[in-house]
């Protein structure tokens, strides 16, 4: 005997094939106007050249593929698995990126970068001179991170286009895939360099002629170590004319637990939290461990012991549970023992939803850093904003896009905020642009604990699929 649950699947699925079988005899003479109704959200009057040949529950994600092709990128890694650490402009980042443009031309892709490394491969639609619709993410990777944060949007995207490809799909306006140049702020101090050059940043630009790493190595001589530019003036090249595409989308693990916890499979991001970076550092005169008493001294690593505890309590008070601050670098020189630090370096993040109550946590951090100085009488030597970028919002009309193709899929979704940044940060200043989250275990990111499932990793490959045809045909 079946069990009961057993018995009312196979007749819901015996139900749906029926109707399905209906649907097909109906529109017998027709097959382009019966998929598109398959496919609800687009015009049933598109040319036949346009759309798919074959229905939407023929969309099938190799995920074997992409499965293994994310262990594969994982490999090129500076720290032993399970960890990725995967650096800008670094031997590993360079051989990531050749791994990527080769699975753009296997897929087909028309390849081509910019100057600073910020890869594209497109699909020419049957409108080629039409915005294209573009989808992406990056793959560098912090220090002893995971291997999906940004990598799905990347290897999920060309996925995508293979099964468009696969079901016959004739794209109206191109489609193209962007892999972006350093998502991650871990070398050069800026987050989403990359976007944020496309989205047309003069400030960036100058400041990326004389921005250098820890290591005291240029931003332009590391560019042109990875085979980029040779010469700053190539930096704004880079901007993207307002206009060029018509919509962004980014396909991303949620690096949160909502979904997971709620049982959902799609999360449809309504808008990016508004994320800012300080440096900060104190100076003192240092000295002996020993034989510096007490009441002399002027500890530069206490003052930063102190702000760091300061911009806790300024996040906490801001009463709000979307408030966040974390001192993620906390360096000291000389860094021995036996010797009272006489610098200290830190890096703050913050970041809140709402961009005012925000900047409120960072004006009451600059006024911390000013009491403890002055009371500790050590120097406020740095104290300098990174970033202070608004939130984002993403386009009405592609929520709508990205809500009908999880409808259409049958897959639960829910409309949710990102509180991690990513590159649809920026591109949003340059393209109508919206997200596609997919759950990810207990929430874990920027750690090697960081895991999406394999079916997790399909919905969202398929959603992002569907979204990118319906753009595309609009
Ligand atoms: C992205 O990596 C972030 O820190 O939000
Ligand atoms: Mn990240
Ligand atoms: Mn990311």
């Amino acid at each position: 005997m079946l069990p009961l649950l057993q018995l009312v699947a196979l007749l819901l699925h015996f139900i749906f094939i029926s109707s399905f079988s209906a649907a097909l005899a109906h529109n017998h003479d027709d097959p382009t106007i019966r998929t598109m109704e398959a496919f609800s959200g687009y015009p049933v009057h598109e040319p036949s050249s346009h759309g798919f040949s074959t229905p939407i529950t023929s969309l099938s994600v190799d995920a074997d593929t992409l499965v293994k092709q994310i262990e594969e990128l994982s490999t090129f890694s500076d720290s032993p698995a399970p960890s990725v650490t995967r650096i800008l402009y670094t031997e590993k980042d360079v051989l990531a990126r050749r791994f990527v443009k080769s699975l753009m031309g296997l897929s087909g892709l028309s390849v081509r970068e910019d100057a600073v490394g910020n890869i594209f491969g497109r699909w020419d639609g049957s409108e080629p001179d039409l915005p294209a619709v573009a989808t992406g993410s990056h793959a560098d990777a912090i220090p002893f991170s995971g291997k999906y944060d940004g990598v799905v949007g990347v290897l999920g995207a060309l996925e995508a286009i293979n099964v468009l490809k696969r079901s016959g799909f004739k794209p109206k306006r191109s489609l193209e895939i962007i892999f972006f140049t350093s998502e991650e702020p871990t070398r050069f101090g800026i987050s989403c360099l990359g976007s944020r050059l496309l989205a047309g940043s003069d400030a960036l630009a100058k400041a990326l002629e004389t921005t250098v790493d820890g290591q005291n190595i240029s931003f332009i001589s590391a560019a042109s170590s990875a085979g980029y530019l040779t010469d700053p003036a190539q930096i704004s090249t880079v901007f993207l004319k307002k206009g060029s595409y018509s919509a962004f989308l980014e396909l991303h693990i949620e690096q949160g637990p909502i979904l997971e916890e709620e049982g959902i499979s799609i999360g449809v991001v309504t808008a990016i939290a508004a994320p800012a970076s300080l440096k900060v550092e104190f100076e003192g005169t240092g000295g002996h461990a020993g034989a510096v008493l007490m009441p002399y001294r002027n500890d530069a690593g206490l003052a930063a012991a102190e702000l760091a505890l300061a911009v806790e309590k300024h996040v906490l008070d801001s009463g709000s549970i979307d408030t966040v601050g974390t001192v993620g670098i906390l360096e000291l020189h000389p860094g021995a023992i036996n010797s009272i630090p006489s610098k200290s370096h830190l890096e703050i993040d913050t970041r809140d939803i709402d961009e005012e109550r925000r900047n409120i946590v960072l004006k009451k951090i600059h006024e911390s850093a000013n009491e403890i100085a002055k009371r500790r009488r050590v120097k406020l030597s740095e104290f300098k904003i990174i970033n202070q970028d608004p939130p984002a919002h993403s386009d009405k009309s592609i929520i709508e896009a990205m809500v009908s193709a999880a409808k259409d899929l049958n897959l639960t979704h829910k409309l949710m905020i990102s509180r991690a940044y990513h590159d649809s940060l920026f591109m949003a200043r340059v393209s109508p642009m919206g997200m596609i989250f997919i759950p990810c275990y207990k929430g874990y990111s920027h750690k090697p604990e960081e895991f999406a499932s394999l079916k997790d990793m399909s919905n969202g490959v398929k959603v992002l699929a569907l979204t990118l045809a319906k753009l595309s045909l609009q």
